[in-house]
């Protein structure tokens, strides 16, 4: 059975997206999870022995698996492309974003869900060309986790904050918010310029309190 997490992650692909790239893909089930209504499903890692696995194991004729580096490799997009970035930490989420951006078409569709770092990623995306389509903050298994969707968008500026006060209220209470702020108190105080971030959990927290 999928995890709440890779069910939520495969579910949040659009139906009217003919192809999905699984980046760092690992043991690919989010990508396979998309297998039986996409039309190409590519997972990709840049490690040899994970791609000769699951070359070496029964997956559907529509999946390929890949060896490279998501952060450089040329992806020649289409517009109904998806791509997948979960998983990893948010230095690395925003140098394949980077990349997907640098030859990115208006339409693809992105879905981002960093394990640790995620203020590294919002950080990154404000002012970029995508336009939010939506957001999950959720716990699964002992781990918090947020997912963004977004498409590229060449007529918008994201404004992490105008977006999040849209999403935040509708997603189930839990501890995320508390956490980061504890963390930021602490990292500040060592480091001033992470004062920010914890300003702008503050400021999720207290939007939220508002309601
Ligand atoms: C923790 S797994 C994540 C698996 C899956 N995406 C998930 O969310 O369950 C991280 C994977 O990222 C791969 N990886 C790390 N850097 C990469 C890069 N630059 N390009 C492609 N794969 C990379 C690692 O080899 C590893 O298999």
């Amino acid at each position: 059975m999928l995890s709440k997490r890779i069910k939520k992650l495969s579910d949040l692909v659009s139906p009217d997206r003919l192809r999905v790239f699984d980046l760092c893909c690992d043991h690919g089930k989010i990508g396979l999870a998309c297998a039986d209504r996409i039309a190409e499903v590519f997972l990709i890692d840049q490690v040899p022995t994970i791609i000769e696995k699951l070359k070496a194991t029964d997956i559907p004729c529509n999946v390929h698996s890949l060896c490279a580096d998501a952060s450089n490799y040329q992806f020649e997009s289409k517009p109904r492309d998806c791509f997948i970035i979960a998983g990893i930490g948010g230095h690395l989420a925003t140098k394949i974003l980077a990349n997907i951006l640098a030859t990115g078409l208006e339409g693809i569709e992105i879905i981002l869900s960093p394990h640790s770092h995620h203020e590294v990623v919002w950080e990154y995306l404000e002012r970029k060309s995508v336009k939010g389509i939506s957001f999950d903050r959720f716990f699964d298994q002992g781990k918090n986790y947020e997912v963004i969707k977004l498409t590229v968008d060449y007529t918008k500026n994201f404004d992490s904050l105008k977006f999040l006060k849209k999403w935040e209220p509708l997603q189930t209470e839990d501890d995320f918010l508390y956490k980061q702020i504890d963390y930021f108190t602490l990292k500040s105080k060592y480091e001033p310029d992470q004062y920010k971030w914890l300003s702008f959990y503050q400021a999720r927290l207290s939007y939220l309190k508002s309601f």
